[in-house]
């Protein structure tokens, strides 16, 4: 893993917006993993304002509320159009987000696995993590190698993620998520976690045991990923000053 610790969550969001810039140039028909949450906000106004072509990209999000129809204010349909799609130039065919309200949960899980698997896979993943270790919305105690799935929220992320509802009881109970088995076989994994509430799910996720009690750990099986962060959420990680000074001694070839 690689490890970015920035000053402020403006520096380290501007340092993703580079990586994916420079991905969607280098590749211009590039395969991306998206996801939502507060943390993406600014990184999908940076993308907006940096003019970048996106004809030939296609996108697959992570995951989506069951439940949620499109145009409901907090479907990752509406984030997502909101946040980045409404403002680009991607073809709507090309954009790839599970669909909360599918007569079959599972028959759709697997067509979303298909479809992913048939454009030949993700170039790069985007992740936040939840305070208690998910990514997605794989939450403590999935499955490693799980797909495509139905997952059941947690007490703990229904409570997080109510800031974005009105009311904690309308937060959706149940999601549709990629599975840590998929979001392991993406080339690239770049992981953004800013703020003293997702330091300790950093430590875990970074420096601590591969487990299911943190899913973000599964991340140090995987052969390369960017874990970009500000300095608060970096606060537990015991070797933060080997990992600045790595960053700041790289050679330009290496540099973002
Ligand atoms: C959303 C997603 C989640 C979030 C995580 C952090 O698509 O995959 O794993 O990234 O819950 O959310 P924020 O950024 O709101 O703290």
């Amino acid at each position: 893993m690689e490890i970015i610790i920035q000053p402020n969550p403006g520096v380290a969001t501007s340092l993703a917006a580079r990586l994916l810039g420079k991905t969607i140039r280098e590749k211009p028909d590039a395969v991306l993993g998206l996801a939502t949450g507060g943390t993406m906000e600014a990184l999908y106004r940076q993308l907006v304002a940096a003019k970048l072509d996106w004809s030939g990209v296609t996108t697959f999000n992570l995951d989506e509320y069951v439940g949620l129809p499109p145009d409901h204010p907090q479907s990752y349909h509406h984030f997502m159009g909101e946040n980045l799609f409404h403002h680009i130039n991607m073809s709507p065919r090309s954009i790839n987000i599970p669909d909360g309200l599918a007569a079959s949960i599972p028959a759709e899980c697997e067509a979303y696995e298909r479809k992913l698997s048939a454009t030949g896979g993700i170039d790069l993943q985007l992740l936040g993590i939840g305070t208690d270790g998910h990514i997605g919305f794989n939450e403590q105690s999935s499955s490693l190698a799980s797909r495509n799935r139905i997952k059941t929220l947690t007490p703990q992320t229904r409570k997080d993620n109510a800031r974005f509802f009105a009311s904690e009881e309308q937060v959706p109970h149940h999601v549709i998520t990629m599975g840590i088995g998929t979001i392991l076989e993406s080339r690239h994994c770049v992981m953004l976690a800013f703020g003293a509430r997702k330091a300790k799910a950093i430590a875990g996720a970074v420096e601590g045991p591969i487990t299911s009690m943190n899913p973000a750990s599964a991340l140090q099986n995987h052969p390369k990923v960017t874990v970009i962060l500000d300095e608060a959420a970096a606060a537990d990680l015991i070797l933060k000053d080997y990992y600045r000074w790595v960053y700041e001694q790289k050679p330009d070839w290496q540099k973002i």
